[in-house]
């Protein structure tokens, strides 16, 4: 019998509201076309990520609580839309995410959803425009299993796919996990924008001066993964 053990979100940071977000400006300029393109692309993928990944592979000891789930990913779905509100909300107050001074509303965009044995555990929002692919929101309810890269990856293939130039996304200073996850899985630091989250704050008031561990939340942290030379 496979077991999967769940962990609560709280586990991992009770509120995020940090970036891996757009802006408004960013969805106004999000051409439907544009949406029509990545859905079309994506649909020929549609089926198991990329086992590559050694977190497929593995097995935890979770005490004794054996799994051997895989993570799956598939295009984000019509049905999906209520649950994709929720985890926004969830994970970062509202369906907004702010970041390098826009606001964008996430809830409409394209992405992906990752299943453990048929449960919804991971989301990625993206952004294509000038073939550039944004991440503009990730998270998972189960952490350290390897559903964060799996969805990268289906990000990356799909990118690739696409022709983009690039992947990027937009942390927080505060965000060590995700700076940690985000390089693991080959992206790479690209630029420091000092006190950016201000001008993301005056957008999305939500974003708190400091996170639940102390820490002031104050910049953002640009990352990328470049697909051509
Ligand atoms: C960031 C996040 C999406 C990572 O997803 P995940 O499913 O836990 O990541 P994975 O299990 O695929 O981890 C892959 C590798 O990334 C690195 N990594 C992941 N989480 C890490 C952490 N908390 N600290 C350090 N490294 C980490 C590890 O090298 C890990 O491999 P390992 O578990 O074999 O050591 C997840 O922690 C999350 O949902 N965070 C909350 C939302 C959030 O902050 N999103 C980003 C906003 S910009």
């Amino acid at each position: 019998m496979r077991t999967v053990r769940t962990v609560p979100s709280a586990e991992h940071g009770a509120e995020r509201w940090s970036p891996c977000a757009p802006n408004a400006t960013t969805w106004a300029r999000c051409p439907w076309s544009a949406h029509r393109r990545l859905r079309s692309s994506l649909s020929a993928a549609d089926a198991r990520v990329a086992v590559g990944w050694r977190n497929f592979e593995r097995r935890r000891n979770d005490g004794g609580v054996s799994t051997d789930s895989t993570p799956l990913v598939r295009q984000v779905a019509h049905g999906d839309r209520d649950w994709v509100a929720v985890t926004l909300r969830r994970e970062w107050t509202s369906t907004f995410v702010a970041r390098l001074g826009e606001l964008v509303e996430a809830a409409g965009l394209p992405g992906y959803v990752a299943t453990l044995d048929g449960r919804r555990v991971g989301l990625a929002l993206v952004d294509v425009r000038d073939r550039e692919f944004e991440v503009v929101a990730i998270s998972t309810t189960e952490p350290r299993r390897g559903v964060g890269a799996a969805l990268m990856e289906r990000c990356f293939a799909d990118a690739r796919a696409m022709r983009c130039r690039r992947v990027w996304l937009v942390t927080t200073n505060n965000n060590v996990a995700a700076i940690g996850f985000y390089q693991r899985v080959g992206m790479d630091l690209r630029a420091l924008h000092r006190h950016a989250v201000r001008a993301s704050r005056e957008l999305k008031p939500t974003i708190p001066e400091r996170d639940a561990a102390g820490i002031p939340i104050d910049h953002e942290i640009e990352f990328e993964l470049l697909l051509e030379a």
